[in-house]
């Protein structure tokens, strides 16, 4: 689920291993280590904590090599510590990183268990390299008895294997965790993300599911889930943005809700002419699939399923289709039915999210007509396997709480409800103003920025609260739950999203003066409904923050705060809301002195269900 790092060179590799790893650190991890081969030796340093503290271990002790693997561990099985973080070993011999889940680890253990192995961890992983161990018994390469190996295990993993008496190769193997293998000149690197690669290459395979490769100086081969040769196409990687670097910023979050207005304009750029929005935005053949679409299923995880929320009010509101929007983890677990000519919608910045992904090959084998994604990921797994792909060009999101993918989604989900609606009624003067509406988005943004400084004081008043709650109608609800999501992440206070009108219906009972209400209040049909509910927040003597465009006609006064939001039209107001609570919650983070970029217990890209 974390970082993997693997290379085999003739320079010493310790030092790229240990750069891989801080350039995945933004994924959220707890612990890290590196293992190292040299003339038959076999070396390993593991520290809990930050990878800075494994880099400190080896200033003072270092590992010398030119074949090695590193990680950083984000615990399923067993509590982060030294003994339980990665490389492990099996009889000194064999070392192992793995991201992922192994499912059938007890049944594995016990077996090994039986066959005389010692447990060093309390994690799943280890049984690979026993396995691994076991199986070179029977087999006449590492590249054999990791083939075997990988047939006995159920689950998910991208994991690398090395051996003690053969340092000059590597054996890769994926299957439900991503990996990418980085060619270089007489050396060549394997890593989770290519953002961990890209200070030694920029030429990149990644591996398809079942894949095995063994990893050579002068040679990459790689094997299908048969065990056939198989080539996977090496592309020079497009990534332009260096994520290593903060520049200005404190946190790469704050640069990343600054950096909105830019990645807002990216996505727009080559995909709107004459007043449409281009159906190849969608990818080559979208104009083919999108043409008779009736219903679309939207699946998504966290920030991304907000984003698909709040397309659900576009889609059936202005492109006349019905449309369910359903949290990955539940779709793929239940019986769900399919409409006639279904479109099936995955919204993902990572692309590799594995209840989002097992919810789309489900989506696949259920007959959907056809499947898009929406990712910010080139090359991933989501992207790979849907027949269409709205790619996000945000730029690599580093904070483990999502920007700047959020509002680049919500763009892009109102480019797709144009692209729908257009057959299905929508006429061509509103798909006009749509257009005109997203292009005026990155200047629109830019302002709202500029509440920065007033939100920051406003912060203050939730430095002491332990809870909040969050209100919004239509598709301000799911700005709201974005907004509580966003506060609970980074300040770890307990905040709460509702749709004002349910408010009565129960949450009413939890006002006081020590539960901050968050108001999002545009100038929109709802507006006097919402005003209703404010009222009745205010007769329990709650505190309200409302953000209100400066028609809406709210006054500041005892009980309420009301900040001013730049005036903006309905297709935009969601995104143009969403940017004052990104402030909020960065604020709170700050004040309350929090990890903003690497919130506790989370992790960027969650490569296990
Ligand atoms: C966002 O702030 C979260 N960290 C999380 O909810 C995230 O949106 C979710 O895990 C989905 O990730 P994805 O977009 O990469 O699929
Ligand atoms: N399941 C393994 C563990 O708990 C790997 C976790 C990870 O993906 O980082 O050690």
């Amino acid at each position: 689920m974390c970082g993997i790092v693997g290379a085999v060179a003739q320079r010493d590799v310790a030092e790229i291993l240990v750069e891989g790893l801080r350039r995945l650190e933004y994924r959220g991890y707890d612990s890290a280590g590196v293992a190292v081969l040299n003339n038959g030796e076999l070396s390993r340093t593991r520290r809990v904590g930050k990878v800075q503290e494994l880099s400190s271990a080896l200033d003072e002790q270092p590992l010398v090599g030119g074949t090695g693997i590193a990680h950083t561990r984000w615990a399923t099985h067993g509590e982060p510590s030294e003994r339980n973080a990665h490389p492990h070993e099996s009889e000194g011999n064999i070392a192992v990183v793995h991201n992922g889940i192994i499912e059938n680890h007890n049944k594995l253990r016990e077996m090994l268990k039986g066959l005389g192995y010692r447990f060093a961890s309390d994690t799943d992983t280890e049984v690979i390299c026993h396995l691994v161990h076991h199986e070179l018994k029977s087999h006449d390469s590492l590249l054999a008895a990791v083939q075997a190996t990988v047939k006995q295990l159920e689950g998910a993993y991208g994991t690398v294997v090395i051996d003690r008496t053969d340092s000059e190769r590597m054996i890769v193997a994926r299957s439900g965790s991503p990996l990418v293998i980085g060619y270089g000149l007489g050396e060549n690197f394997v890593a989770s993300d290519q953002l961990a690669l890209l200070p030694v290459t920029r030429s990149f395979a990644f591996l398809e599911e079942g894949d095995v490769a063994e990893v050579t100086r002068r040679e990459v081969n790689i094997f299908d889930v048969d065990g056939n040769t198989v080539e996977r196409e090496v592309k020079e990687s497009e990534v332009t943005h260096d994520a290593g670097d903060k520049g200005e910023y404190r946190h790469y979050m704050l640069k990343e809700i600054y950096e909105q207005p830019t990645a807002i304009a990216h996505t727009l750029e080559g995909r709107i002419a004459a007043g449409k929005v281009l159906d190849s935005a969608f990818g080559e053949n979208a104009a083919e699939f999108l043409k008779d679409i009736k219903h679309v299923q939207i699946i998504a995880c966290g920030t991304s399923y907000h984003a698909g929320m709040a397309a659900r009010y576009w889609l059936e509101d202005w492109a006349g289709v019905s449309c369910n929007v359903e949290i990955a983890s539940e779709f793929r677990y239940r019986k769900s039915h399919l409409f006639p000519n279904s479109l099936l919608v995955t919204i993902s910045q990572s692309g590799e999210t594995a209840d989002t992904l097992a919810a789309m090959r489900l989506a696949k084998e259920m007959g959907y007509k056809a499947t898009l994604t929406i990712c910010n990921a080139p090359g991933s797994s989501l992207v790979r396997e849907s027949d269409m792909a709205y790619m996000m060009k945000a730029g690599a999101e580093i904070g483990v709480a999502s920007t700047k993918a959020f509002t680049v989604q919500l763009a892009g989900l109102l480019m797709l409800t144009t692209a729908i609606g257009r057959h299905n009624g929508m006429s061509a003067e509103m798909e006009a103003e749509i257009t005109q509406s997203l292009q005026s988005m990155p200047a629109k943004v830019e302002q709202a920025l500029s509440l920065d400084d007033a939100i920051a004081e406003l912060a203050e008043d939730f430095a002491d609260k332990h809870h909040a709650l969050f209100l919004g109608r239509g598709d301000q609800y799911p700005i709201a739950m974005e907004g509580a999501l966003k506060l609970k992440e980074i300040s770890y206070i307990h905040a709460e999203a509702y749709a004002s009108g349910e408010l009565k219906h129960g949450p009413l009972a939890l006002i006081d003066a020590d539960m901050p209400v968050i108001v999002v209040a545009p100038n929109n049909e709802l507006l006097e409904k919402l005003k209703s509910n404010v009222e009745e927040v205010r007769a329990r003597g709650g505190l309200m923050y409302v953000f209100a465009d400066k028609d809406a006609e709210f006054e500041s006064d005892d009980t309420m705060k009301v900040i001013p939001v730049p005036h903006c039209d309905e297709f935009m107001a969601p995104l143009i809301y969403t940017i004052p609570l990104q402030l909020l919650s960065y604020h709170v983070a700050l004040i309350k002195g929090t990890d903003v970029d690497q919130p506790r217990n989370l992790a960027k890209s969650v490569t296990v269900e």
